[in-house]
């Protein structure tokens, strides 16, 4: 660990109305940090430490008045829809490309001593099998995932010009209690919707690693401390995977009416799914993460807050 004070000092959280920024602005806060929590729309954290500042990270002027001063900072604010037809390319280079350009370039005047992107095991594409950091190269398949790719490029860039530490941590799927997108909110809430009945799109056969959010906190914090000098990249993947027919089943048993009926649509369940992409987090194991959830018990937690007469 490079500096065991570092979290409890000033820290920038962007995207902290969001699903992982929020529960990560409140991790370091409970460290005693001082913590400027940044999005677009307002962040709903009550805390005589955190600093609230409204900005739309492509704002460069905004940008570079509001975030100086920070030890550590954590870029998460991004377009999050990777699916096409749901998102458009001009939002991934303007919002994801584009933010962190802009972020950057306000941080360089005064540099943390950290900057840590969230990024997407899917900079890699599909079809790859094991990932590695070091070996695997990049072929984003969608502008999601081409932009986050363009966004670890520019940090590279910037911890060449500052000499700062920089992290990007290629996220798989991030879920847990609150998660209302992807594969595992889209089944429970049709389930919800239709119990007795599950119909899932594909063949059920793509097989995807689950990360419970308090284990993409404690990755983000473990890269922070604990990341080398210069660019580092680091896969956040769970131990284990399950296959999407194993999703439906542990959904399935979550609800209250009984086991439904699962039915597979076939094929593909859209293009630029990733199918067979299994990211190693070997490199993050190394440096003292643990993840204290399983895939299942990862799904089981979303999936139960969806299905139980609250998740309505
Ligand atoms: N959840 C996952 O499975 C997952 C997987 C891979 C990568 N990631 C990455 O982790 C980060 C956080 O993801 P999340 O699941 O919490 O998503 P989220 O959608 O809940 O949070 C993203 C936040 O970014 C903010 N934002 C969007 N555009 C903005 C702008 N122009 N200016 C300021 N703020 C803006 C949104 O208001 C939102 O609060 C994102 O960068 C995402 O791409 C998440």
């Amino acid at each position: 660990m490079s500096d065991d004070t570092l979290l409890s000092g000033r820290s920038l959280v962007t995207g902290a109305a969001g699903f992982i920024g929020t529960a990560l602005a409140k991790a370091l806060l409970a460290r005693g940090g001082e913590v400027t929590v940044a999005d677009v729309r307002p962040v709903a954290i009550d805390h005589p430490n955190a600093r609230h500042v409204v900005v739309d990270v492509t704002d460069r002027d905004r940008l570079a008045e509001q975030i100086g001063g920070h030890r550590a900072v954590f870029h998460l604010a991004s377009n999050t829809e990777n699916r096409p037809g749901h998102a458009s390319r001009w939002i991934d280079f303007d919002v994801t490309a584009g933010g962190a350009v802009a972020l950057l370039e306000a941080l360089t005047q005064s540099p943390p001593a950290v900057t840590v992107l969230a990024s997407s095991q899917l900079v890699y594409g599909d079809g790859v099998g094991a990932a590695d950091e070091l070996s695997t190269p990049l072929r984003p398949a969608t502008a999601f995932a081409a932009a986050k790719a363009a966004a670890e490029a520019f940090l590279c860039s910037y911890a060449h010009r500052t000499g700062t530490r920089a992290v990007c941590c290629r996220l798989a799927n991030v879920i847990g209690p609150g998660f209302g997108r992807g594969v595992v909110a889209d089944l429970a809430t049709r389930l919800r919707d239709e119990p007795g009945r599950l119909r899932v799109l594909g063949d059920g056969r793509q097989r995807r690693s689950f990360v419970h959010v308090d284990d993409c906190v404690s990755a983000l914090l473990c890269a922070a401390l604990g990341a080398g000098p210069g660019f580092t990249a680091l896969n956040v993947s769970n131990l284990d995977s399950l296959t999407i027919a194993e999703v439906a089943k542990l959904i399935g048993d979550c609800s209250v009416h009984g086991a439904p009926e699962i039915e597979f649509a076939g094929g593909a369940a859209w293009h630029g799914d990733a199918t067979a992409l299994f990211p190693d987090a070997g490199r993050l194991l190394r440096l003292g993460w643990k993840p204290l959830h399983s895939s299942s018990e990862a799904v089981r937690a979303t999936a139960q807050g969806i299905l139980s007469p609250r998740g309505r």
